[in-house]
């Protein structure tokens, strides 16, 4: 196996089916409302995820987190192309590890499940499937979990379940994992929104609690997330330093310029953020 250095960490990449049904006006209108301001582009946007897959690797990356809103609705037809395009990035598929978010849960409760089982199969041993998976990449242990739910395009929430909880607490106990990196990859930040309780219902983490609870018991683990389309970087604990990172979207990416891809670098189960890629 081989032993991962560097992480580059991109999200957010919306991307669109390329050939929209012409006889239903449906997917226009649910991805004109979830796309909110953003042109509906859908070759800028393959071009986008190329871009930043290309860019992690020559940074030097070993292995790349891409941590949800991979698709705009969740079609079957978008997560076709997703791995078309990502197909096209000459990445080793074991080298990948993909979360779904909200968007991808917008059409059906188990899109995700049948990409995995379809166009997203060589991807599926490295990704979110079953509770409690642990990819085991050396240095490194990844955690993806599936916080996405089949809701209304009108609600981004997501849910941490008791059962992740569990399954990942008793993962994490394991003393073989003492000197390695654990890290939690998960759409949505795992934070509330305080006392604002209805923007709590419609986009946050239901049980986000239970990640913080994870975070608490686990010096060492890290979250990996995406979901705000920004750069977030968060200590929790008194250990002084992030342990908490969010990467920008890589739809909101300008063409001509570097994209904005994360990069980590691994030193004795600490994963230390050394930036973006040049903006
Ligand atoms: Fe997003
Ligand atoms: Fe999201």
């Amino acid at each position: 196996m081989r032993r991962v250095r560097r992480i580059a960490h991109l999200s957010d990449v919306h991307l669109l089916d390329p050939k929209p049904p012409r006889t239903t006006s449906r997917y226009k209108l649910a991805t004109g409302f979830v796309s909110l301001s953003r042109p509906l582009d859908v070759r800028a946007r393959a071009r986008k995820l190329y871009r930043a897959v290309r860019t992690a690797k020559a940074a030097g990356a070993d292995h790349i987190v891409i941590s949800g809103d991979l698709t705009e609705v969740g079609s079957d037809a978008e997560f076709e192309h997703f791995a078309e395009v990502l197909g096209s990035c000459d990445v080793d598929p074991d080298d990948v590890t993909l979360v779904p978010g909200n968007h991808d849960a917008y059409t059906t409760g188990d899109g995700w499940r049948r990409a995995l089982a379809g166009p997203l199969a060589r991807y599926r041993a490295s990704s979110a499937s079953e509770t409690g998976k642990l990819v085991d990449r050396g240095g490194v242990v990844f955690l993806p979990v599936d916080t996405s739910q089949f809701q209304s395009i009108a609600r981004s929430g997501g849910e941490f379940t008791r059962e992740v909880f569990e399954a990942i607490d008793r993962r994490l106990s394991d003393p073989a994992l003492r000197d390695v990196a654990p890290v939690l990859v998960l759409h949505h930040p795992p934070f509330g929104y305080g006392k604002n309780h209805v923007w709590q219902w419609i986009d946050g983490l239901r049980g986000f609690g239970r990640a913080i609870e994870l975070l608490t018991r686990h010096p060492r683990l890290h979250v990996l997330h995406g979901h705000l389309h920004k750069v977030v970087d968060r200590i929790i604990g008194g250990l002084g330093r992030s342990r908490v990172f969010g990467a920008p979207a890589t739809v909101d990416d300008r063409e001509g310029v570097t994209p904005r891809v994360r990069l980590y670098d691994v030193h004795g189960g600490v994963l230390e953020s050394v930036g973006l890629v040049a903006t």
